[in-house]
């Protein structure tokens, strides 16, 4: 059984999206983590900061972002845009548990992504979902990519 499900594929919009994730500003980067290695990111609507117990703060807004989401993930709750320098990755990990497991994630540029002992390159463009509890990794880049992925918080961690 696979444990990606492609979703569909963002054609028309792709270069807008590749030159708008190319020019946002205030990316974060993650230097002190033990999972995530080459990357910077930005939080839409709320920005989740992983911690025990985890702090959800106002993240920034974008209207690209609130339209893709509602088309792709009807009522998330955040959106993370991510970009990988060459090189750059995700150690095996799963999701902390303030989120849902189901991931929506937009993939701009190549990748290979694991999730469990299933291994799949993803293609500029493809959007899939996936159970961010089961174990995921992203193996190293070998070009600039992004992803822009969309969760719902648990609901006992909202506060509206
Ligand atoms: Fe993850």
């Amino acid at each position: 059984m696979s444990l990606l499900t492609t979703i569909g594929y963002i054609r028309r919009d792709l270069n807008t999206l590749r030159y708008w994730s190319k020019h946002q500003f205030a990316m974060k980067a993650m230097p002190s983590s033990r999972f995530v290695f080459g990357r910077t990111h930005k939080w839409f609507m709320y920005e989740v900061i992983l911690n025990y117990p985890p702090v959800i703060k106002k993240g920034s807004w974008d209207y690209r972002v609130h339209r893709l989401g509602n088309l792709i993930y009807p009522a998330w709750d955040c959106a993370l845009l991510s970009h990988y320098s060459p090189g750059g990755r995700m150690l095996r990990h799963c999701d902390h548990s303030v989120f849902e497991p189901q991931v929506v994630l937009v993939n701009i540029g190549q990748a290979t992504f694991c999730i469990d002992d299933q291994e799949y390159d993803l293609h500029d463009g493809q959007v899939i979902s996936f159970d961010s509890s089961i174990p995921h990794e992203l193996l190293p880049v070998v070009s600039e990519r992004w992803s822009l992925t969309y969760r719902k918080i648990q609901p006992q961690y909202l506060r509206l």
